[in-house]
């Protein structure tokens, strides 16, 4: 009895905590986490479309089993709806904590007012979503996407900063309605602003894929005269764009300058073999941070609620320092 009064105690200066700094934990008395000290984590993950989900999805579950968390795993294969179900179905586990990475910006709040209904913190990962009210999650861990776009574009400006010709810029967008298809865009957007001489002359989307990738850009070069550098949205997408190029018997990185996001393995090996010119790095390895994060918001103690991943920058050099010891 007096066990469950000092609990009910614990709880109440939990929320009253919330309530007076606005910070995050759960809604409720389940915030002080779970009875038997195992905390059980739904994960709803956006899929696999890229080397960089590939190795996002690793991190996660290799962390979950060092911190002894049981792991609910879901793929949503680009799905929000998929993505929604799975949150669904998390809630009526009664699971402590949910975590996922939006497919896309949009569309949330309803499913998240479940979810704080039930009393289950829940964290997002990875990307953003637009809310009205962003108490509905607890934090927010990831890499800040304007600040990607905006360092490919300020290399892209400084590179050609004496140019005295229009230079046309062809953009491969991840997916549509994504956080890093929209911030990427509009980082990249206001660092070549700077330089008026730099013009994207073409932009869609390739889904963060590969075969998505290569396919815009074989549209790109049978419509587009004189394209003098590509900007994809990541290696993935950037690696299928370099088969196209190749098979229209154009140089990459030489004919075509290549900037990527992501820097995985295969995009720094093409950065080292010269068909990609910069790399601006996106860090997948979120499970640890994560972890982390879950066991403190369970637990009832303070989060921030906005954790940005710390990232940086390739060029060959840089790639050929670092691959040796690249985990992904
Ligand atoms: O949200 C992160 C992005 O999603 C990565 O840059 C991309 O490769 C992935 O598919």
């Amino acid at each position: 009895m007096r066990a469950n009064l000092t609990t009910a105690a614990r709880a109440a200066a939990a929320v009253l905590l919330l309530v007076l700094t606005g910070c995050g934990t759960a809604a409720d008395a389940d915030a002080v986490g779970p009875p038997d000290g195992r905390l059980t984590m739904g994960f709803s993950q956006v899929g696999s479309e890229s080397g960089w989900r590939t190795a996002n999805t690793k991190s996660i579950q290799e962390s979950a089993a060092a911190a002894g968390v049981e792991l609910l795993f879901s793929d949503a294969q680009q799905s929000r709806d998929r993505q929604i179900e799975a949150i669904r179905s998390f809630i009526a586990q009664r699971v402590d904590v949910i975590a996922f990475s939006p497919v896309v910006e949009t569309g949330w709040d309803p499913v998240l007012l479940e979810a704080r209904q039930a009393g289950i913190p829940v964290i997002l990962t990875d990307r953003a979503i637009q809310t009205s009210d962003s108490s509905l999650y607890q934090s927010f861990l990831g890499s800040d996407f304007i600040e990607e776009g905006n360092k490919a574009g300020t290399w892209l400006s400084d590179l050609y900063n004496t140019a005295e010709e229009p230079v046309s810029i062809v953009e491969i967008r991840g997916t549509e309605d994504s956080a890093p298809a929209i911030e990427r865009k509009l980082g990249f957007g206001a660092a070549i602003a700077q330089n008026p001489n730099l013009k994207i002359v073409a932009s869609a989307s390739g889904d963060f894929t590969r075969a998505g990738g290569k396919a815009v850009m074989r549209d790109f070069l049978a419509s587009t005269p004189d394209i003098d550098v590509l900007y994809a949205h990541n290696d993935d997408m950037g690696l299928g764009a370099i088969e196209a190029i190749e098979e229209a018997g154009e140089v990459p990185g030489e004919d075509i300058k290549i900037i990527t996001v992501d820097a995985v393995r295969e995009g720094m090996e093409a950065l080292i073999d010269g068909k990609i010119n910069y790399i601006v790095e996106c860090n997948p390895l979120l499970g640890p941070q994560l972890m982390e994060l879950a066991r403190k918001i369970v637990a009832g103690e303070r989060v921030l609620q906005r954790v940005v991943t710390e990232e940086t920058v390739f060029e060959r050099s840089g790639a050929l320092a670092a691959l040796p010891g690249r985990r992904y």
